[in-house]
């Protein structure tokens, strides 16, 4: 699937859930309202529509939320897709959680051809891990880490980086990171969605800031790993580990995205951050045939819009879309 501007889009994020057990202070507020139930689409409808985008061209899908592993059931949906594993059309499947329930879930994700999982966590101070999360606990997401780590999983931590709050300690974390055999990747805050009384100027934490830190400390030489996303890596002598920087308010990177997003609604956003989506679940209801979505699809990716307009400053404080990033799974 070629969109107007050459990328070929190979990669589907799916949120299965907008909800989640943890209210992150970035990307929440502690008083969330979800989707209405009754208009999720069932597992089976989603193993349908990713069945469809892995026909026409998709090689690589990411379970994202919300919380994915919260969703009740949704192992069945990471067993479907096995089937597009073995037969060698899709490439990977990975999933992005906040590792509270990965002690349950991480062998049998393994089982089902799962090899990497992206864990979010910003800090290794548990009481710094509370005030973030609100609602998390940090023995557990570090027991499940550990436990997906002894299942055979690939692990990179995802860490946002939150200005005053976790910038002091990327440098531990990242030393962390290494001495476990696990990547890491951090992130800028994005204007995504309202989260209450919080300030993302006041969070907002740009990467060459962070860069610039980490190297009195560790030798960060770039190097042209890929794993598909926005990540630019650097190696880090020190550890032997990659870091990742996905820097989309300070070095835009939509020039090769190749991603498109579902919710769990069956609406598909063509860009993280614009507004516009199309509508797959009409189509996939109306027919037991694929055609109505196919055409569905395709129109979609012909308006793939060139790329996002974020921007932090004092005069753009608010969110650039409406959404938040639980809707969509960044
Ligand atoms: N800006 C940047 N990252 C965010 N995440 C959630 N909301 C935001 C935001 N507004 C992160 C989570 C997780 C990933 C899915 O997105 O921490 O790592
Ligand atoms: Fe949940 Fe992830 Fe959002 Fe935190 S960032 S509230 S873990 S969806």
């Amino acid at each position: 699937m070629l969109d107007p501007f050459g990328r070929d889009v190979s990669y589907l994020r799916v949120s299965v859930t907008d909800r989640c057990d943890f209210r992150c202070v970035y990307c929440m507020s502690e008083n969330m309202t979800f989707l209405p139930k009754k208009d999720l689409l069932t597992l089976e409808e989603m193993d349908r529509l990713c069945s469809t985008f892995v026909d026409l061209g998709v090689k690589k899908l990411r379970f994202t939320g919300g919380e994915p592993l919260v969703r009740r059931n949704i192992m069945s949906l990471f067993r479907g897709m096995q089937r597009h594993l073995e037969s060698g059309a899709l490439e990977e499947v990975t999933v992005t959680t906040n590792g509270s329930q990965l002690g349950r879930f991480a062998h049998e994700l393994y089982d089902c051809g799962v090899r990497r999982v992206n864990v979010s966590l910003d800090t290794l101070d548990a009481g710094k891990f509370q005030s973030i999360t609100r609602w998390g606990k940090l023995d557990q997401v570090l027991d499940g880490i550990e436990i997906a780590k002894r299942a055979g999983l690939a692990i990179k931590i995802n860490a946002v980086a939150l200005k005053g709050v976790n910038d002091a300690e990327l440098g531990d974390m990242l030393q962390w990171c290494g001495d476990n055999g696990y990547d890491m990747t951090v992130i800028e805050v994005m204007p995504m969605g309202d989260i209450g009384g919080e300030d993302r100027l006041d969070q907002y934490l740009p990467l060459s800031i962070v860069r610039a830190k980490l190297s009195e400390r560790f030798t960060l030489k770039d190097i042209p790993y890929k794993t598909g996303g926005p990540a630019r890596y650097v190696e880090v002598a020190e550890t032997g580990g990659r870091l990742g920087f996905i820097t989309p308010l300070t070095h835009n990177f939509c020039e090769s995205c190749n991603r498109v997003r579902l919710t769990c609604t069956g609406t598909l956003y063509m860009c993280l951050g614009q507004d516009d989506a199309a509508d797959l679940r009409a189509p996939l209801r109306a027919s037991e045939g694929n055609e109505q979505l196919i055409t569905a699809i395709k129109e979609a990716i012909s308006r793939k819009p060139k790329g996002h307009d974020f921007i932090i400053d004092r005069r753009h404080n608010g969110p650039a879309v409406s959404r938040h990033m639980s809707v969509t799974g960044g």
